[in-house]
């Protein structure tokens, strides 16, 4: 876990590590693999594992924890004829260890679509020649931490599903343009994961759950129209801010943590039944019309269960995230989005007219017809996505990167060898490197209100602004790092600060 104390400098940094865990969760069931031979690299090596006795304490938040995530036993992609032998082959290096996607042993060999590499999360190959790329997970990337020096020709490959707010480094240009490969739910990095939290077709249109006949007559006993439920508080995008704001003018049943006002019944309680997809739970939250679905963090692409989750009950999202979400809804009709309302006040009166119109509100479900998703761009990304989710035929993302990663590394790796052979004949290969389309997601605001109206003493504004900010620190710290060859992480801070003295002498940094 992340502390004030390691960083130094008291600098605050929000502890966010245990977010990793719906990921982890769900690696705890991966069954292996895409391999062959055991392998053996010379001596084992003590290799820190980053996964805290603390993170199975929380249990998986990931709808798709509950799922299987299948594979393919000795898979060898159909353009696969590279059977060089295990000692000439390139070296991926994952350095967040506790994800490293195969088991029992810490280096395989992959086969993947064109051609093949060795494996390993034994850190003593760092700075082989052969290691020809570092694989990490945004989550536990830490810039203190970073493998240093990073040779010239070493690539380093990012995996980030999770939210914005577990590593604000990666939303800073100096940060993201470190790696050069990614998988980020961004549609625009190299290996998009942007529909992670949706199953499949047939998961979105399943037929809706409470029809809106028996709804109206829970509304009659007392359920409230909407229904919020979040136990995770005091995040960067703010949301109980603003649901505590639209509670002043609509009735919200709210049971998670966050602005609570009702408890959940004593079959509920446990809080591993009711954030996954368990049946008791799911029926209990379609009885609502609406779900208050507002992402923890903020930014493009960035859509998770919360989302998915109603959709996939017949409940209507009332949503805010991804300011891009609108490309990936079934129809042009079935969310309504928080922020085309000026105020909490004009989405209450809106969801209260549509509480009483049950022809207007039946229009949010008709996706749910047969032949009714319109969106072209949704069913294509689900049909073509090359990863799946209790699929037999298609490998899991993590597996799915890696092969990514092992076919560019060795296309690169081949156009330098002939580059050098005949350089006149062929071109020297470009690099390649992320920008901020892979990530980028913007500064917290408040979920309601102006920043400069809100009291010095509020906990997200002690919070958010400032890990924003002091995460582009630490990246043009690590940039600085690199950049003059040093070989340990520890000076990050003597870094920064040289560069925050450059600045305030008005120097270039
Ligand atoms: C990888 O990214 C680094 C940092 O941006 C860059 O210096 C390097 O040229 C890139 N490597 C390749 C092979 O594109
Ligand atoms: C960012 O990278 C993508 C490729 O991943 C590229 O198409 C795009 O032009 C780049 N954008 C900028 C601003 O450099
Ligand atoms: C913030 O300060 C005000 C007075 O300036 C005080 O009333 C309030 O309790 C403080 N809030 C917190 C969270 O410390
Ligand atoms: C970077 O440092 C390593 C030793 O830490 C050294 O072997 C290597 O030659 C240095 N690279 C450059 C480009 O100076």
């Amino acid at each position: 876990m992340i502390t004030g104390e390691n960083l130094g400098q008291g600098r605050l940094v929000p502890c966010c590590v245990w977010l990793s865990l719906g990921l982890l969760g769900l690696l705890s069931i991966l069954p292996c693999s895409w391999t062959q031979e055991p392998l053996n690299t010379g001596d084992p090596m003590d290799v820190e594992d980053p996964v805290d006795a603390d993170r199975s304490a929380f249990q998986p938040q990931s709808a798709l924890a509950d799922m299987e995530f299948a594979s393919i036993s000795s898979y060898r992609g159909p353009g696969n004829s590279d059977f060089r032998g295990n000692k000439e082959l390139p070296i991926l290096l994952w350095w967040s260890a506790g994800l490293f996607p195969h088991f029992p042993g810490d280096t395989e060999r992959i086969n993947c679509h064109t051609s093949s590499c060795l494996v390993t999360r034994n850190r003593k190959v760092q700075l082989y020649r052969r290691t020809s790329s570092i694989i990490f997970y945004g989550t536990d990337f830490r810039a203190y931490e970073a493998p240093l020096p990073r040779p010239a020709h070493q690539t380093w490959a990012l995996f980030h599903e999770e939210s914005p707010m577990n590593n604000y480094v990666l939303s800073h240009g100096p940060g993201i343009r470190l790696f050069n490969y990614t998988a980020t739910f961004r549609r625009g990095s190299d290996y998009p994961l942007t529909l992670q939290w949706l199953p499949s077709l047939g998961y979105l249109v399943q037929p809706v759950a409470v029809s809106l006949e028996q709804k109206n007559r829970w509304r009659r006993e007392g359920l409230a129209t909407i229904m919020y439920m979040q136990s995770h508080c005091d995040v960067p995008s703010d949301r109980d801010r603003y649901v505590q704001e639209l509670m002043n003018y609509i009735e919200v049943d709210s049971y998670g943590k966050c602005v609570n006002n009702k408890p959940l019944p004593q079959y509920l309680e446990d809080t591993s039944t009711a954030t996954g997809e368990e049946a008791s739970f799911m029926s209990f939250t379609a009885r609502y019309k609406f779900h208050l679905a507002l992402e923890n963090g903020l930014c493009q692409d960035y859509m998770t269960e919360k989302l998915w989750r109603p959709l996939h009950q017949g409940c209507v999202p009332v949503y805010r995230g991804s300011s891009s979400v609108v490309d990936w809804m079934p129809n042009d009709h079935s969310i309504i989005l928080i922020d085309d309302f000026p105020s909490p006040r004009d989405l209450a009166r809106f969801l209260k007219a549509l509480d009483e119109d049950d022809e207007e509100y039946a229009k949010y479900l008709e996706f749910k017809n047969p032949g009714h998703v319109t969106n072209v761009g949704l069913l294509d990304a689900l049909e073509n996505r090359e990863w799946g989710v209790n699929d037999m035929s298609k490998p899991n993302y993590l597996n799915g990167f890696e092969c990514y990663v092992c076919d560019q590394e060795n296309a690169r790796l081949a156009a330098e060898r002939a580059y050098k052979k005949a350089p006149g004949k062929s071109p020297p290969p470009q690099p390649k490197m992320a920008n901020n389309s892979h990530m980028g997601c913007p500064l917290p605001s408040p979920g309601f209100g102006d920043i400069q109206d809100l009291p010095t003493n509020d906990s997200w504004v002690q919070m958010w602004p400032q890990d924003y900010w002091q995460s582009l620190d630490q990246a043009e710290g690590l940039e600085s790092l690199i950049k003059h060859n040093e070989s340990d992480p520890a000076l990050l801070w003597h870094h920064i600060q040289e560069i925050a003295m450059r600045r305030a002498r008005g120097g270039q940094a």
